[in-house]
């Protein structure tokens, strides 16, 4: 069990697409079929769109390619490369990036594992009539730990195989199914008769909304969870690529897809609501420990079933869309932890991922049986802390690592003046960016972490 990690070879991706797929899987998951349609409708619809894009092009895709930079240049799990390249007072970044890929894994699961039994359910000969009744029966007591913990097996399973065999794998098939449900489900809800007011009320422009501090705290919490950053999960999947592509060229795809599926989603989410009526029994716009999920595992399906087969054959498809997308995501929050224990410990695949997924599976249980514990972890781990990494990477890349990010950059890019572009935005732009951000998110930080202490301890 702790054979040194010399004596072990690398794992490496196969190809660039299994490469950009499995990161664009990461990226893509629960948080952009649900959170960013209804953070956007709330936020001003497509003024909010606009500032969504804005952001993800000045903070996220300069950050991730700092990512993808760190983790070519190191060759090494995160928290052995930016204590190994930063420096020991650096080491503390590296812990956070593992407390988040174990505490965000923990309650994610347990919402991957209602998609699931909802997508095996559903194709089992479509889901119980009244679908609140049956929510209530899937997300709570023994058959949400059942499914939390039948959800954390497969991803295990998966990661056991490694990054060619497990990860690029499971990408390169369950990511096209995902994306042809996707466009799918899209064409069919733009036939809906009465879906255009819910494109109208998604996408209507209100710039005043943009004026409020909350916006741009939703929004940046949103990009963060969304592209996978502050947690170095790209940087481990960037440690296994050996070639020399252009790492700005592969952040901008992955950000750019991850939108496309966030929006796409809106797309398919908000003319169902009102085609059906639901806008008014779902509360729109709240987060997530109280109804947004009752809209995907409440409103949807009970919308949808008024067509008879039809619905069934839609809510199948839409849950076994959610199912991949969760699953993808899972994979890379589980392998900043493996590769962390690979990589320092020296430990096999194998027992760092039974082990560790066995840890996190545990860690669920109080997710899977207080849906106000999974909010507040959600709020704390899943926003705050990520902006926090985010944060530290930038000044660590910014400053403390600029002079062989930027070399390591050049392997690809030659252009000296996109160069400086980059560099710029993660010295100056980012940093300043998210300290305004973490300021506004004090609050809410806080009363999650209270949250978590108090239900914690009960
Ligand atoms: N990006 C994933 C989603 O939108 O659901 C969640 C996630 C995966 C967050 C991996 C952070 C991470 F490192």
């Amino acid at each position: 069990m702790t054979d040194p990690a010399a004596t072990q070879a690398r794992d490496a991706w196969g190809t660039r697409a299994g490469f950009i797929l499995a990161a664009v899987g990461s990226a893509v998951g629960l948080g952009n079929m649900w959170r960013f349609s209804y953070v956007a409708a709330e936020g001003g619809g497509a003024a909010f769109v606009l500032l969504y894009l804005v952001l993800v092009a000045i903070i996220g895709i300069p950050l991730m390619t700092s990512e993808l930079i760190v983790g070519r240049m190191s060759q090494e799990s995160p928290v052995v490369a930016v204590k190994r390249l930063g420096g020991p007072a650096w080491a503390p970044l590296g812990w956070l990036f593992v407390f988040c890929g174990f505490g965000i894994l923990a309650y994610y699961s347990v919402i991957a594992g209602w998609t699931m039994r909802y997508a095996f359910d559903a194709l089992r000969g479509g889901l119980p009539t009244d679908a609140g009744a049956y929510f209530q029966s899937v997300a709570s007591g023994w058959p949400a730990i059942a499914s939390h913990l039948l959800f954390m097996a497969i991803t295990v399973a998966i990661v056991v195989f490694g990054v060619k065999r497990g990860l690029e794998r499971a990408a390169l098939i369950l990511m096209p199914v995902l994306f042809l449900i996707l466009v799918g489900l899209a064409v069919w809800a733009a036939s809906l008769p009465g879906g255009g007011a819910g494109y109208a009320y998604y996408l209507r422009p209100q710039l005043g909304e943009l004026l409020d501090p909350n916006i741009i705290r939703l929004a940046a919490g949103q990009a963060f969870f969304s592209l996978s950053l502050g947690m170095g999960a790209l940087m481990t999947y960037a440690s296994y690529l050996r070639s020399k592509e252009n790492l700005a060229k592969e952040a901008t795809i992955v950000a750019l897809a991850d939108f496309g599926v966030a929006f796409v989603a809106g797309l398919v989410i908000f003319p169902i609501i009102f085609n059906f009526g639901l806008e008014t029994t779902i509360g729109l716009g709240r987060e997530i420990s109280d109804n947004t999920v009752g809209t995907l595992f409440i409103a949807l399906p009970t919308g949808l079933q008024s067509l008879g087969s039809l619905g069934d054959i839609v809510v199948a498809a839409f849950f076994i869309m959610l199912f991949f997308a969760a699953l993808t995501s899972a994979i890379s929050l589980l392998e900043v932890v493996v590769s962390a224990v690979i990589d320092g410990w020296g430990w096999r695949r194998r027992s760092a991922s039974l082990l560790f997924g066995f840890l996190i599976a545990l860690g669920g249980i109080p997710a899977a049986i207080n849906i106000d514990f999974l909010g507040a972890a959600d709020a704390f781990v899943g926003n705050f802390l990520l902006i926090v990494g985010g944060f530290f990477t930038a000044i660590l890349v910014g400053y403390r690592l600029i002079g062989p990010a930027d070399a390591e950059l050049a392997r690809g890019m030659d252009n000296a003046r996109a160069r400086a572009v980059w560099a710029g935005f993660v010295r100056y732009v980012a940093p300043i960016l998210l300290l305004v951000v973490l300021y506004f998110m004090m609050p809410t930080a806080w009363q999650a972490f209270i949250t978590i202490v108090t239900l914690g301890r009960g």
